[in-house]
């Protein structure tokens, strides 16, 4: 049994990760931006109330980030695993408003600096204030959501800057607190989820979201505080940067 908190848990691969926790017998923190929205998690936590508790967080709300730490520091003195998990695309306010973020002839520094924020500030931020828990937890991890489109060697098309760039900056500011946090015995990991039929994949990909999910908490469990600040793909195989 883990003590296990998913940000962006209301849908796509944040709500697979609730249920595969839910299904290995796990305590789970679901974070979400609307609770009270959320009729999924909702009616999982009718269905799992010792287990499964739901905490308002918009990631990049240091105020929301602080009230949920202390919300799970009611439940529980540690925390085994972090799921960084939420994320926006281009596509994510719509198509018509994707092009600021995706088109070298139509980008705009606000919408591309709310990508940052969200996609790779938030998930640094989150990891510190929950670090007092995280510390206290048993082989603690924090996996952070990431994608091949962060790769620097993997990119060889024009296009999509927010995006890729933010993967990126996720990736060098984890490996960078994977390195502060090695001494505490936190292991930290950048995943890409390959490609996962969500609301952000498309029904088109080649994974389901609980086919991802599983994979990345199998992987998790073998990988050593040796292997922090890695990424990975989610079956395991290592990413390149
Ligand atoms: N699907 C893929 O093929 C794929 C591939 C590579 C990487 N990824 C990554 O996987 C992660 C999950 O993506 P997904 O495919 O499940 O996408 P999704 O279906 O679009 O879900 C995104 C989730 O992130 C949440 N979110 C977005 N902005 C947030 C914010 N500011 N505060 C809190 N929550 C926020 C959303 O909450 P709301 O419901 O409130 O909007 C939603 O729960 C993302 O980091 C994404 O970049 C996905």
């Amino acid at each position: 049994m883990a003590r296990v908190l998913v940000t962006g848990a209301g849908r796509g691969l944040g709500l697979a990760f609730v249920q595969n926790a839910l299904q290995q017998g796990d305590r789970v923190f679901a974070c979400v931006r609307k609770p009270e929205r959320s009729e999924a998690l909702q009616e999982l936590a009718k269905q799992h109330t010792e287990q499964l508790t739901l905490v308002k967080l918009e990631v990049t709300s240091s105020e929301e980030a602080e009230a949920a730490f202390h919300a799970v520091s009611q439940h529980v003195k540690g925390l085994d695993l972090l799921i960084n998990n939420a994320g926006i695309n281009s596509m994510s306010q719509g198509k018509d408003k994707a092009g600021p973020t995706l088109r070298l002839n139509e980008l705009e520094a606000e919408p591309m600096l709310w990508m940052f924020h969200v996609n790779s500030i938030a998930p640094v931020m989150v990891a510190r204030q929950f670090l007092p828990l995280l510390e206290k937890g048993d082989n603690p991890a924090v996996l952070n959501v990431s994608s091949w489109l962060g790769s620097i060697s993997g990119k060889s098309r024009g296009g999509n800057y927010g995006y890729c760039a933010s993967k990126t900056t996720l990736n060098m500011m984890m490996r960078a607190f994977a390195f502060d946090v090695k001494e505490q015995g936190v292991r930290v990991y950048l995943f890409n989820p390959g490609w996962v039929q969500t609301d952000m994949g498309g029904s088109k990909a080649s994974l389901t979201p609980e086919e991802s999910t599983a994979s990345m908490r199998q992987t998790l469990d073998q990988l050593t505080l040796e292997q922090t600040g890695e990424f990975f793909d989610w079956n395991g195989s290592p990413h390149a940067w």
